[in-house]
């Protein structure tokens, strides 16, 4: 005999009615606890089996660390900080690099702060996401040039541990070559901006999160995008370029990613929700290992 059942046994010999409500009540208890459990495992079930069934892993994202500015150019001072840290604490990092104009403001951050004295950049060492293909790295809108002209040619960084992947020449060849250094050299933290389809470097749409450094072709909307470099002409812009892949960017002991303008709110919304899609590559952020920090002015986080 159970406990709780002998106890109202004994009472019974005091007063039959009040003891037997008491049983009744205890008996009623173990039924609803047991009805909560089966309903909460069959609610759960319910939930697991519809994210599978769309195809998309929903995650928690304490990693992640969302930072909304008023505008550009805090976006910008905040990003910049970030980095200048961790400059400062380990003047032998390697930085993981992008192009496009949302950390154009990060960089002339970074170029203050060194001109300033606060930081240095000599044993310094950067690795770019990505490069066009079929453009000469001397073209006004390489990636090469970019980095030379907003960045490089202000600091005292050593332009040998510059790395830009090769968009001419051998491109399976090119790309092998960069992803041996990646392995070697584990990026500390990685700048990213995110396109606005959700891309991340260059993985487009339904890139697969294990691929390293690959050529891709670019998506048409991402060629529109684009354009606005190449005197607004679809027809100048490359259609292929060497990026690394979301592998390698999930590398990154911490990624920095900013958004800024209202183009990139659909992006900033679908990251921040927690889902997990390769048809939104930014997703991948959901599942990286180390610190995320997104940093985005307060038109990319209206969607929020
Ligand atoms: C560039 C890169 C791209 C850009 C993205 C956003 O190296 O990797 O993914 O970050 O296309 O470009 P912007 O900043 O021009 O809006």
């Amino acid at each position: 005999m159970k406990d709780n059942e002998k106890e109202l046994v004994d009472l019974d010999e005091e007063g039959n009615l009040q003891e037997n409500e008491e049983k009744k009540d205890i008996k009623s208890n173990k039924k609803d606890y047991s009805f909560k459990i089966i309903a909460t495992i069959i609610i759960g079930g319910i939930i697991i089996l519809s994210c599978i069934f769309i195809g998309k892993k929903y995650v928690t994202m304490n990693h992640i660390e969302l930072i909304v500015t008023d505008n550009y150019d805090e976006m910008s001072q905040k990003a910049g900080s970030i980095i200048a840290e961790l400059v400062k604490k380990n003047p032998n990092a390697i930085l993981g690099l992008a192009t496009g104009s949302t950390p154009i403001g990060t960089y002339n951050e970074l170029i203050k702060r060194y001109k300033n004295k606060d930081i240095s950049f000599k044993n310094i060492t950067t690795y770019n996401l990505d490069e066009y293909c079929d453009l000469n790295q001397n073209h006004p809108q390489s990636y090469f040039t970019y980095m030379y002209e907003h960045l490089f040619k202000h600091i005292d960084i050593n332009l040998a541990n510059t790395h830009i992947p090769k968009g001419e020449g051998d491109s399976e060849l090119n790309s092998k070559n960069y992803e041996n250094m990646l392995n070697k050299n584990k990026i500390n933290l990685q700048i990213l901006g995110v396109g606005g389809n959700g891309h991340i470097g260059f993985n487009e749409p339904g890139t697969h999160f294990d691929m390293g450094v690959h050529l891709v072709q670019l998506h048409n909307k991402t060629i529109r995008d684009n354009a606005r470099f190449f005197e607004n002409d679809i027809n100048k812009v490359p259609k292929k370029a060497i990026t690394m892949g979301i592998k390698n960017i999930l590398n990154a002991e911490t990624i920095v990613l900013m958004a800024n303008g209202t183009n990139k709110a659909d992006a900033i919304k679908n990251v921040m929700s927690g889902i997990v899609d390769i048809n939104i590559p930014v997703t991948a952020l959901n599942i990286h290992k180390g610190k995320v920090y997104i940093i985005v002015d307060k038109k990319a986080a209206s969607k929020l």
